[in-house]
């Protein structure tokens, strides 16, 4: 009753910022994401007759608030194959954890992966969507690989892969600026957005037509719409983040560099563009020609601890043969 399964974290170019309703954790809009293939969590799921509670590790240290969501994913999943036992879940990343760099989307996609497989469940994808989103809203795009959207359909998420890693082979160069956990996670930080910034309702009415643009540019393959539509979605998610109460400044003096150094190298001519999550890390897009001078010159930014660099990535997986 053990299964070992490996995620990809997902970065959205198209963001989701704010919730529908409380209730199923439910987007207010849609995403498009690139999946990180260079960087990876890797979950086991071992369920267990002889426990009397979840026990949950994350990168060897338990912590109360994600233990509970991530009993929220168990419970789906034992409610599917109509068993009570309770799981000892290992869960580690092989990049900083909770400092915006999606640690919890690839852990709740790897979580709900290896659960289903620790209990010889066949779920649909849809049913694997629906139970991750749970843990994450944007856990659900991890499931699959390349380029993801996800969409609001009635009281659902639906999840599609766009353009599969080798498809339109982007390269995803990060600028880590901090290594600490974030001040304010996003759950908290998106829902002090809802009720106190001026611009969170503009941010959601405007959200369909960038969707549909970062969608036409992703199809058309052309990189320059992308770029444009991508940092102006980001910045605008920054403006919701910055006007909530209190504010929610994510960013340090290292990230606004990176950001004014990647706007100058494609005003230079270098294909790439920026986004920021809710975190003071910069990723930089970029077409595989350009990502060794964007990574010398983002390495150069006084500020920038570690660069990571990645290609896009598969979706999640089990191990075949789990140690
Ligand atoms: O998946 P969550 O609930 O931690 O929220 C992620 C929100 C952003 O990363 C800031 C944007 C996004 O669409 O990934």
């Amino acid at each position: 009753m053990r299964a070992v399964a490996v995620a990809h974290p997902n970065v959205a170019l198209v963001k989701y910022w704010g919730k529908r309703a409380r209730a199923g954790n439910l987007p207010a809009t849609g995403s498009l994401s690139l999946v990180l293939g260079g960087l990876a969590t890797e979950t086991s799921v071992r369920f267990d007759p002889h426990l009397a509670r979840d026990r949950v590790l994350l990168d060897g240290r338990e912590d109360a608030e994600t233990s509970a969501r991530v009993s929220a994913c168990l419970d789906e999943l034992r409610r599917e194959a109509g068993v009570g036992l309770r799981a000892t879940v290992e869960s580690r990343n092989d990049f900083p954890t909770g400092a915006g760099l999606a640690s919890s989307a690839s852990g709740f996609a790897a979580l709900v992966t290896a659960g289903a497989g620790a209990l010889g469940l066949q779920l649909e994808d849809q049913r694997l969507a629906e139970i991750a989103r749970l843990g994450s809203g944007s856990a659900p795009r991890s499931l699959l690989g390349g380029v993801v959207l996800l969409t609001n359909r009635d009281a659902t998420t639906v999840c599609e892969q766009v353009a599969a890693p080798a498809d339109w082979p982007l390269e995803i160069v990060v600028a880590v600026t901090t290594t600490g956990p974030k001040e304010t996670s996003s759950r908290i930080g998106m829902a002090l957005s809802e009720q106190t910034s001026p611009y969170y309702d503009a941010w959601v009415e405007t959200h369909g037509a960038d969707l549909a643009a970062g969608l036409a540019a992703v199809r058309a393959r052309d990189f320059p719409a992308l770029a444009g539509l991508a940092e102006h979605n980001c910045l605008k998610m920054h403006a919701v983040m910055l006007t909530t109460r209190p504010p929610l400044i994510y960013w340090t003096p290292a990230t606004l560099a990176c950001l004014h150094r990647i706007q100058e190298m494609r005003r230079d001519g270098v294909p790439v563009f920026f986004t920021v999550d809710a975190g003071p890390q910069v990723k930089a897009v970029c077409l595989p020609q350009a990502a060794d001078d964007v990574a010398t010159a983002l390495a150069g930014i006084p500020g920038v601890l570690r660069i990571l660099r990645s290609p896009l990535g598969e979706g999640a997986r089990l191990r075949a043969n789990p140690d």
